[in-house]
């Protein structure tokens, strides 16, 4: 039988309070998130406590509530730090604009931004407000910031406002805000083993045994998406080209730092996989020879035979389906990205393809940040901005879960099973 309290049972909840008119409505919230079974613990800004005293969540939630920053619990530990530590996830609930320039800002001032600087768990907001502050560039600026730093926005909806006025920046209904947090932890194991192959970092292609043709890739991006994948619950083989970042733990890596290495690691690997997100740099042509000694200078220019590499993708792409697994590509491309990407998702048999502007005025190679489209067969995907590149890993993720469970043939059912075994 399934546990009918869903995946909040258990889950430690800190409900973030602060000072809108819409604090009431953290009361249901708080109520509604108890009767899934989440132990909720609430923190609220001084302002908040003006408008709900803390007794009412006291009494809903059986646990004291946290308002001051300066605060120790009865062990004579800090309030907000013990209560950082033991979140499954922090929601904020109303959070007004004031709080969202608070947190944006990285300022610990009361105890909610105390809570959600503190904490490791993700982050859940919900914004109320007045339509003029939500709509101004300030707030639209620190939403965005939060968001970059992983936070859920749960948006404010239209409808009256306090001021009598109508518009958007009403905290979306307590029913809502439930939703999000279900989905939170329903993505937390969405990869449950699954099988994911992910490619990373840049080739060196050798022109004698101390020099090499080679590129700027760090496999920054490949790493995050591995990452994510592990924390989601895949089993993860990363096929770790050049990289200037630390190679992951929990991933089985194998190393791979020649375009023709790479080739034979990925070829091993993805047959066995569900996934395949090549993220790798990886060098299209190499020098014809590699000297087997060091090249002397003699004062004549020196010719490389350049000859192009094997296609890693379009031959993981050619696999029989039975043994080809959902396959996503990146392009990086300086010009007319679209066009290029959809010849390339089409030409190599890709089922998803990530593209990147390059060369331009924001150069992604390196960088801690991406901004990102996803094409499918049917063109663009997504209109994602700027944003660090573990949360364009999350997206991906969230895509390519989706794309790739609706791509899988259903699974037998057991009657089929069973009828299948007899034949
Ligand atoms: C009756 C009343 C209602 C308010 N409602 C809101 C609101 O919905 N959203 C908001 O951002 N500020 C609202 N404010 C202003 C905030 O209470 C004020 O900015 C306060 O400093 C917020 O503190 P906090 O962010 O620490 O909770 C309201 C003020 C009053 C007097």
């Amino acid at each position: 039988m399934t546990d009918s309290r869903g995946t909040l049972a258990g889950r430690r909840i800190v409900v973030g309070v602060a000072g809108s008119i819409a604090a009431y409505k953290a009361v249901a919230l708080v109520r509604l998130l108890g009767e899934r079974g989440a132990v909720v613990d609430v923190a609220m800004t001084p302002s908040a406590t003006q408008f709900v005293g803390p007794l009412t969540f006291e009494s809903l939630t059986h646990r004291p509530v946290v308002d001051d920053v300066l605060e120790l619990d009865a062990d004579q530990q800090i309030a907000h730090i013990e209560l950082a530590e033991a979140a499954d996830a922090v929601v904020i609930a109303p959070a007004t604009a004031n709080l969202l320039a608070v947190l944006a800002a990285g300022l610990v001032q009361d105890a909610v931004s105390a809570v959600a600087c503190a904490s490791r768990a993700p982050v859940i907001v919900a914004p109320a407000m007045d339509a003029g502050m939500w709509t101004h560039p300030a707030t639209q600026r620190n939403a965005e910031t939060l968001r970059g730093y992983g936070y859920r926005i749960v948006e404010p909806e239209v409808g009256s406002l306090a001021s009598g006025l109508t518009g958007v920046g009403r905290l979306a209904e307590p029913p809502t805000i439930v939703d999000a947090v279900e989905r939170l932890f329903a993505r937390a194991g969405d990869l449950d083993g699954v099988r994911v192959v992910v490619s990373a970092g840049g080739t060196r292609e050798p022109i004698d045994p101390v020099r090499f043709i080679g590129n700027r890739s760090s496999g920054k991006m490949g790493v995050a998406i591995a990452e994510a994948a592990r924390d989601r619950g895949a089993s993860v083989t990363l096929v770790a080209g050049v990289m200037s970042v630390t190679q992951p733990r929990g991933v089985e890596v194998v190393d791979a730092t020649t375009a023709s290495t790479m080739r034979e690691a990925v070829l091993r690997h993805a047959p066995g996989a569900d996934i395949l997100v090549m993220a790798a740099a990886v060098s299209d042509f190499a020098p014809q020879r590699a000297s087997g000694s060091k090249i002397k200078r003699d004062g004549s220019s020196l010719a490389i035979t350049l000859v192009p590499n094997p296609d890693i993708i379009a031959e993981v792409g050619e696999m029989p389906e039975e043994v080809r697994p959902f396959l996503i590509g990146f392009a990086a491309e300086s010009d007319d990205l679209e066009a290029n990407a959809a010849a390339k998702l089409r030409d190599k048999g890709l089922d998803l393809i990530v593209g990147n502007v390059v060369g331009g005025p924001f150069d992604a190679i390196g960088s801690d940040e991406n901004k990102v489209t996803v094409f499918g067969a049917e063109g663009a995907l997504t209109d994602w901005p700027m944003l660090p590149k573990r949360q364009v890993a999350e997206r991906l993720w969230d895509l390519i879960a989706d794309r790739w469970r609706a791509a899988r043939p259903a699974e037998p059912s057991e009657g089929q099973a069973r009828r299948s075994r007899r034949r």
